[in-house]
């Protein structure tokens, strides 16, 4: 096997996780770059262009291109999309869908993946509710990380924010241990039973990405092998950060500050977010 033991969790030196978080803050950089220009009218492969364009000026590698076959550079996943959409030329972005954008670079051997789901244009009332959900349950699951803490407190976390609301938890794809490689143990569900699964321990480095379904939590993957929907086509939003584990308390890596100070991806928060 490539790689080694894929079920051993990597414990990462204080160096490493200042690498890693060049590496996040670069990915958060990108993410709120992008964001910034998406606009109706443009295609999910203009968004592509943007990442190959911002991954050329600063010399560092969009890890999902040819990534166990993937085509693109980046992935944008449209309303009912869940996740691993591919960017196409003739999807046009129209006011009042979401879009997901989900961007990890590798900077000098390190990720950084972080994604974020943002309006286009104006969106109805009960997108807006789903979007402000997704986001409080992944800022739920992030405040459950420290050492000691077990891995199904970060899902149970999410879970018990989102399921009073109406909606339901993916549970086919799930947060991810990160660093060197793409995907690494642990793997970090977005549902859970709290004090179940494996102690969290410092040095640790991983992503809670939580996708929240508007229906059911059930999903399909289309004939690209990639993207995959929601069985009902209702809408899917999800909210991903990479974090490190350390003694003083989580550390957001994919963040624009140096303090690892919890921001959502794409700096788009619901109103008032800032007085919370
Ligand atoms: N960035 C995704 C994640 O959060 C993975 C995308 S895999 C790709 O884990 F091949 F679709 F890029
Ligand atoms: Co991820
Ligand atoms: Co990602």
């Amino acid at each position: 096997m490539l790689g080694g033991n894929q079920n051993m969790v990597r414990i990462r030196t204080a160096r490493e996780l200042d690498e890693m978080a060049r590496a996040g803050r670069l990915a958060a950089e990108c993410l709120q770059w992008i964001c910034d220009q998406v606009v109706p009218g443009m295609s999910t492969q203009d968004i592509d262009d943007l990442q190959m364009e911002f991954a050329r000026k600063h010399g560092v590698i969009p890890a999902p291109l040819n990534y166990k076959g993937f085509p693109k550079s980046i992935c944008t996943s449209v309303n009912e999309v869940i996740c691993h959409g591919i960017p196409d030329a003739k999807h046009i972005l129209k006011e009042g869908d979401v879009v997901g954008i989900d961007v990890t670079l590798i900077v000098d051997g390190y990720h950084g993946d972080n994604a974020t789901t943002i309006p286009v244009g104006e969106v109805s009332e009960s997108t807006m509710r789903l979007l402000w959900a997704t986001l409080e349950a992944q800022r739920q699951g992030i405040l459950a990380v420290r050492e000691g803490a077990r891995i199904g407190d970060i899902g149970h976390a999410i879970q018990s924010h989102v399921e009073p609301l109406g909606y339901s938890v993916v549970r086919d794809f799930v947060g991810h241990g990160i660093g060197t490689a793409f995907h690494e143990a642990p793997q970090i569900p977005h549902y859970g039973v709290a004090g179940r699964g494996r102690k969290l321990r410092s040095g640790m480095t991983f992503t809670i990405e939580p996708m929240i379904n508007e229906g059911d939590w059930q999903c399909r993957v289309l004939d690209d092998e990639w993207t995959a929907v929601t069985i009902d086509g209702k809408l899917s939003a999800q909210y991903e950060h990479t974090m490190a584990v350390t003694p003083d308390g989580v550390r957001v890596l994919t963040v624009q500050n140096d303090e690892g100070l919890w921001e959502p991806p794409g700096r788009w928060a619901p109103p008032g977010w800032d007085e919370v």
